[in-house]
């Protein structure tokens, strides 16, 4: 690298100051920009010494300090800062130079904008990057998507040197083309949503269901963080749990509001789904689960309205506890076989030919959702890269196998305890959905047919087919 930048960055908040810096501690020079100068400030204050840094007020001094072809990163809140900042960014770029979103942007947000920036003979990468704060400093996942060629040439070197490593892998790759890295990326998020759901399913039945004390919860946690549960939420699972409220001496997890917020990445992978057919059911039960935790007030007030089992009838339960992490584990396979099967569902309809064991891969380090068992899954998609559904895959399915009966147990005890599981439940209604050779939509069609003629097919012949049920009650061959 020559010692004038090739690569810029604007957007110094937590995770562009934190990109900054972990590109520059790889001795690769870096020009930075923030809107507000006084944090470009504070920023080169803390920082400027780390490596090559060096900082610019305007985004024509920015813009004009980088060598070309100029790699421009911009890291601002997704949605109208993003276009605003590109708005004032592009007249400054001549054809041929790169500007890399990093945002959590909309992936249709995504191909709009490519085509836009491509117009001007700009090449526009659209990156996913996960990792929080942390990760952004000591190497992040990175889901890299737009034009392939520019980005290889000159955007791939920088990115694979400051991502997580795993076994000397780097935990990024070329996604595929416009939006596929931010349609990747809202993928990892909507399983981020529901492993989080499952955990939190989890504790909930730990602590009302088998009468756990919070520090024992805890442990528990811990413990799973040494089985196949292995992974990065199991593990701050098991930190959060064990922090104590300084103020009341209280566990934390008492003390703070049980309503969580979401910025919108879940959401919108449960209505991708929605659009593109796919039975998502797991990301989107964990999408509906933080809505129904932000209605408190409402919640406080049927608490006393409706009736029903409170929890734990008594008497500790510890096999509630042993059923629960196999429970777990089923339906984490099943959630992640879900967004898999999206993506499979994406790739197709948007031609982007995503490499799914590809995906896995880049998800072992570095980002939220990184865990021991994506080893298995790209294993599965090495062995059969057109697999219909992880699930089928030799090992999910024995897993799966193994699984069920403590996973049955866990449903059908938490429906009885009145504990709300909607993920550990929708997940074994879709494996049992899945697993049925025929199952009751023969009598959807018949009900269709008969108040809507929406017709029906046969198991034994081609053809639509509809009864004259306000008729004769024949049926009659549609054309
Ligand atoms: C990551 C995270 C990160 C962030 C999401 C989730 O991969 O590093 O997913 O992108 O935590 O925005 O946010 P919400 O829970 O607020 O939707």
């Amino acid at each position: 690298m020559t010692s004038q930048p090739h690569f810029g960055l604007t957007g110094l908040a937590t995770m562009g100051a934190n990109l900054a810096r972990n590109v520059a501690h790889h001795d690769i020079p870096v020009a930075v920009h923030n809107r507000t100068t006084s944090r470009t400030e504070t920023f080169m204050a803390e920082h400027g010494a780390e490596g090559p840094l060096s900082a610019h007020d305007s985004i024509a001094g920015w813009v004009g300090a980088l060598a070309r072809p100029r790699v421009l990163m911009i890291m601002v809140q997704a949605g109208a800062a993003t276009d605003a900042v590109i708005e004032e960014i592009l007249p400054h770029l001549e054809a041929g130079d790169i500007l890399i979103d990093g945002g959590n942007a909309n992936f249709r947000d995504t191909q709009r904008r490519h085509e836009a920036v491509g117009a001007h003979g700009v090449h526009f990468i659209g990156s996913g990057v996960s990792g929080g704060e942390e990760g952004a400093l000591n190497g992040p996942s990175i889901m890299p998507g737009g034009d392939r060629a520019p980005y290889e040439e000159s955007v791939r070197p920088i990115f694979e040197a400051i991502a997580a490593q795993v076994d000397g892998t780097p935990c990024c790759t070329y996604v595929g083309p416009d939006g596929a890295g931010h349609y990747v990326k809202m993928v990892h998020n909507g399983i981020e949503y529901a492993d989080m759901q499952l955990i939190a399913e989890s504790y909930d039945l730990l602590r009302h269901g088998a009468g756990l004390e919070v520090p024992e919860i805890a442990r528990q946690f811990e413990r799973w963080n040494e089985s196949e549960l292995e992974s990065f939420l199991i593990e701050i699972s098991a930190r959060v749990l064990a922090k104590t409220d300084e103020a009341t001496g209280r566990p934390l997890v008492d003390v703070i509001l049980d309503s969580a917020g979401q910025k919108g990445t879940g959401r919108w992978t449960a209505q991708d789904a929605l659009e593109r057919g796919v039975a998502l059911t797991g990301i989107t039960e964990a999408v509906f689960a933080r809505t129904l935790s932000a209605l408190k007030d409402e919640r406080v007030a049927a608490a006393d309205r409706l009736a029903g089992p409170t929890g734990r009838a008594g008497g500790a339960d510890a096999s509630l506890a042993e059923d629960l992490g196999h429970a777990l584990y089923a339906s984490k396979i099943v959630s992640y076989a879900q967004g898999f099967a999206q993506m499979a569902a994406a790739s197709e309809a948007e031609g982007w030919q995503l490499d799914l064991g590809a995906m896995a891969t880049i998800w072992r380090g570095g980002c939220i959702i990184r865990a021991r068992f994506l080893d298995r899954i790209r294993e599965a998609y090495d062995a059969e890269p057109n697999l219909a559904n992880l699930m089928l895959a030799e090992f999910f399915a024995q897993a799966l196998e193994r699984a069920q009966e403590p996973w049955r147990r866990v449903v059908a005890r938490s429906a009885e305890l009145g504990i709300p599981t909607p993920a550990f439940s929708s997940s074994l209604a879709y494996y049992d959905g899945y697993r049925r050779a025929r199952g009751p939509a023969s009598l959807i069609q018949g009900l269709r047919d008969l108040f809507g003629a929406h017709t029906y097919r046969r198991i034994d012949r081609d053809g639509s087919f509809h009864i004259a049920w306000g008729g004769d009650g024949s049926e009659h061959e549609l054309g």
